[in-house]
This record gives structure tokens, C-alpha cells and sequence, in this order.
């Protein structure tokens, strides 16, 4: 049964989403607007007193049935809890198994809406496995309250298709790639590194994710390192604060350690050197036969803005996409375009 009442579905809105729930952020364009959410995770087993103003969902009733009926996403479950943060990559369905808690989390960081009609299109590492479980966990209906909102939503979600990551890449550099000649595509996520073959028109014909090979790894083996250990007199870091520094845009914050002012600049400039062999190195090794027929291999995902990490794939002949975080989930974004109008006549 709808538990949306007639009146009230005159009155949703409807939202075109492309959806790129990575190990490390789920990324939405939502309407056109890109939302940014750090892919933490903290479960409630009760209703917090104080509500945040993001990032806090309650699930009252619907047609999923999630983990729990309250949860923090991103910075909220970090500050609930830096250390015990769940995250999507401890888990191999982990995309699957938080989908709703992360696409309901997305919402979180919108302002109010008393309706919402959502169509998305999202994109997993693995499709041909997992597309059609990401699509059953994405379609939905259901009524939570959002942070420290009055009154409740009404969301009800359709998925209009779900791609395997990074081929929706293609469509978003589709003036700089050539769609009738063979390219590639080498996504540097935070969980998988996954390198693809696409032939003319951006038909898929051969893609090998490198599992547990992505940034996360490299910050893993930093944040094990002696010296860290050394440093914190026996304690392993916490391998979110490693991450955030990393992510700074500013260079000198780049490898400050929280606010304790110790810099870590040595330690990852060794351990890069270990992930690249290790990780980095076997999937550029695996593109290496189509290189040479290949009008362009474009490189997307946040970690190719590692430092050190753009100049050395550039100078052996890839193309860095101008907004890597982000190329895959705006080209899911161009296929709610395409084909939402389509579904809504
Ligand atoms: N400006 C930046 N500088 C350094 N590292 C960055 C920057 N932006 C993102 N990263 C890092 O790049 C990694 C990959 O980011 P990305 O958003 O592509 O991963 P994801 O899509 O969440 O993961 P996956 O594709 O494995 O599911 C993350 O670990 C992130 O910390
Ligand atoms: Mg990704």
C-alpha cells in the first residue's frame, strides 16, 4: 500500500538524484546540487535528546527495514563517536547493506521538505552482482524525520537505473573523450581501485576492480605506522582524522595530525611509495595491453589528488579528470536527465 495519500502526491516533490554512494563519501547531485557526505555511520539504539542540524534520521515507518530506526551520518557520527564510526568498506556488500542509510543521510543535509518523489540513478563497483540488490535496497517508500526538523517526510523512491562506477564518467567528459574509439577509464576511490575498458559509444568491455586497494589502504598502513604508534605512545591514530587531513585543500594542513601539531609528511611519503607499488601499480599494469589502442585513459576518483599522486600518472600519458570526485556522479546526474522525463510522462 502507498503511504503516500493522493493529495499528498500532488504535492511531492519530485527529485532527480545520481547517487554515488562510495566506501568513502556518498556523493548526490540532487536538482542539479552537489551533497557531500562523509560515508560514517553510527546506529542508535535510542532517540539522542538533543538533535543536530544535520545528518541525524529517524525512520518511522515505511517499506525497509533498517538496521536500526535512528542513525548519524557523516561528521554527526564521527563527533558521536571518532573511534567506533561504522564504515561501508568493513563490510564486502557494505554499498549495498548502507545504501538506505546513506541516501535517507543525503536528505538529512537538505533543507525541509514535507514530500519528497525521488529518481535516481546510481552506480555500484560491481553491478553485474550487486546492481539488482543496490536497486531493491534503493526503492522505497517510507517517513522519517530529519536533524531537529518538527514534523516528518514522506519520501517515496524509484530507481531508474543502476551502472557500473565510473562509465558514467565517460558521459560527463564526453566533449573531451572521443565515444567512438576504445578508452579507459582508472577510478582511485577510497575502498576499490577499478580500471575499465570501454569500446565505441562507451559500451563496456572489460573492467577489473582491485579490491581493498584504494585510499583507505594507504591510510590504513599510515596510521599503523611505528613512528605514529611511536608518537601516540603505544595507540594506533585514527586513521579519520589521517583522511581529513589529507583532503585538505590547504597544503601546509595537509599532513597535521588533528590539533596535536604533529606532521606526518614523512610517514606518508613512505608508505605512498609502499600503496603505490602494491595497489596503484597492478591496475595500471592490468590497462597496459589497451594503452596502446586507447584514445584516452582518463583517471577519476579522489585519489588521484593524493599528493604526488596527478604529476606521476600524468607524466606516463593519463588524462586527470578536472573534478574527480565528482565525474561519476555528475554523469549518473545527466542519466536522470535523460531518462526521468521519460518516466514521469
Ligand atoms: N582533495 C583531496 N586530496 C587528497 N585526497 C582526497 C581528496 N579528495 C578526496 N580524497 C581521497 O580520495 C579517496 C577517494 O575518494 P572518492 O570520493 O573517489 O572515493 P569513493 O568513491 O568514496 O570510494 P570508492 O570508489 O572506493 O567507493 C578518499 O579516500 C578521499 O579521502
Ligand atoms: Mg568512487
Amino acid at each position: 500500500m502507498s503511504l503516500l495519500t493522493a493529495s499528498a502526491r500532488n504535492a511531492q516533490t519530485f527529485l532527480p538524484i545520481g547517487f554515488d554512494g562510495g566506501h568513502g563519501g556518498a556523493k548526490a547531485i540532487v536538482n542539479g546540487g552537489r551533497c557531500y557526505v562523509p560515508a560514517y555511520f553510527k546506529r542508535l539504539t535510542f532517540r539522542p535528546h538533543e538533535l543536530p542540524p544535520t545528518g541525524f534520521v529517524e525512520y518511522q515507518e515505511g517499506t525497509s527495514n533498517p538496521k536500526t530506526k535512528c542513525w548519524y551520518v557523516g561528521n554527526a557520527a564521527l563527533e558521536q563517536d571518532p573511534e567506533g564510526v561504522l564504515r561501508i568498506g568493513d563490510n564486502p556488500k557494505g554499498k549495498v547493506e548502507y545504501a538506505l542509510e546513506a541516501l535517507l543521510g543525503i536528505l538529512s543535509h537538505l533543507p525541509y521538505q514535507s514530500h519528497y518523489s525521488l529518481f535516481i540513478a546510481a552506480s555500484i563497483h560491481d553491478a553485474k552482482t550487486l546492481g539488482d540488490e543496490l536497486l531493491t535496497a534503493l526503492s522505497f517508500e517510507c517517513i522519517a524525520k530529519f536533524n531537529n526538523y518538527p514534523t516528518a517526510t514522506k519520501i517515496k523512491s524509484k530507481v531508474l537505473i543502476v551502472r557500473e562506477e565510473g562509465h558514467p564518467a565517460l558521459l560527463t567528459h564526453k566533449h573531451e573523450v572521443d565515444l567512438n574509439a576504445q578508452n579507459i577509464t582508472l577510478d582511485i576511490g577510497n575502498g576499490t581501485i577499478i580500471a575499465s575498458l570501454f569500446g565505441t559509444k562507451g559500451r563496456l568491455v572489460d573492467r577489473k576492480p582491485f579490491a581493498r586497494a584504494g585510499v583507505q589502504r594507504l591510510i590504513a598502513d599510515i596510521a599503523s605506522s611505528d613512528e605514529f604508534t611511536r608518537y601516540l605512545g603505544g595507540e594506533i591514530a585514527n586513521e579519520q582524522y589521517i583522511r581529513t587531513a589529507l583532503e585538505n585543500p590547504n597544503y601546509d594542513q595537509k599532513f597535521q595530525y588533528g590539533t596535536t601539531g604533529f606532521n606526518f609528511k614523512h610517514i606518508y611519503d613512505a608508505k605512498l611509495r609502499t600503496w603505490v607499488e602494491s595497489s596503484l601499480a597492478p591496475a595500471v599494469k592490468f590497462l597496459k595491453p589497451w594503452r596502446a589502442n586507447a584514445s584516452c585513459a582518463l583517471v577519476i576518483g579522489g585519489g588521484v589528488l593524493l599528493p604526488g599522486v596527478k604529476d606521476a600518472l600524468e607524466a606516463s600519458g593519463f588524462v586527470v579528470s578536472s573534478d574527480p570526485v565528482w565525474a561519476n556522479a555528475q554523469g549518473l546526474y545527466e542519466l536522470t536527465q535523460m531518462l526521468k522525463l521519460h518516466e514521469v510522462a
